[in-house]
């Protein structure tokens, strides 16, 4: 059910050890790619989920933003907190401007912690939202 709103299947075992390997020797600028970070709960010493950003030859200084967590640890802040923390990261050391996020119009706890990031809503389409914060949005919400 975590996947309800993703795009695509389930990774095989094999096809994850693939994707991490790639990520661990993937340049942080590296345009036109998927850059994931896991999120370690340090208590329980477990992967409760992933942040990442797509960063396109297109859209420079702009990154679209993705988020999910296992479902045993939604609902205590954890995607809230990992976020502010990707968004410093995001702003701050890769220098974007802009970051956007799509997601669909049912998926309320994903619009839900756009909305509590201090992301803006630029649009419905269908049954899509699409969500945005520039840097300086960012940096007043952080004041
Ligand atoms: C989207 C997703 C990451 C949101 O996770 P989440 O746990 O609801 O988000 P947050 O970390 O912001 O937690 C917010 C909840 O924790 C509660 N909470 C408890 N302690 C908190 C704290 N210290 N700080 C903030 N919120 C806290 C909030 O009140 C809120 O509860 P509510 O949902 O009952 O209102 C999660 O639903 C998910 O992984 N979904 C599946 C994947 C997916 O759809 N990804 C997005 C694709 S577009």
């Amino acid at each position: 059910m975590v996947r309800r709103y993703l795009p695509g299947a389930a990774m095989s075992a094999e096809q994850a050890r693939d994707y991490l390997a790639g990520q661990a020797v993937l340049d942080e600028h590296a345009l036109d790619a998927w850059h994931g970070f896991a999120v370690q709960h340090l208590a329980d010493d477990r992967v409760i989920g992933d942040v990442g950003v797509w960063l396109a030859s297109d859209r420079p200084g702009a990154g679209d933003v993705g988020f999910q967590f296992h479902p045993g640890y939604h609902g205590q802040g954890y995607a809230y907190e990992a976020m502010r923390l990707f968004l410093t990261y995001v702003f701050d050391s890769l220098g974007l401007s802009q970051v956007t996020a799509g997601c669909e119009t049912a998926n309320s706890s994903s619009w839900g912690l756009m909305e509590r990031l201090g992301m803006r809503r630029l649009g419905e389409t269908g049954q899509s939202l699409r969500y945005g914060l520039t840097r300086e949005q960012w940096a007043a919400s952080a004041d």
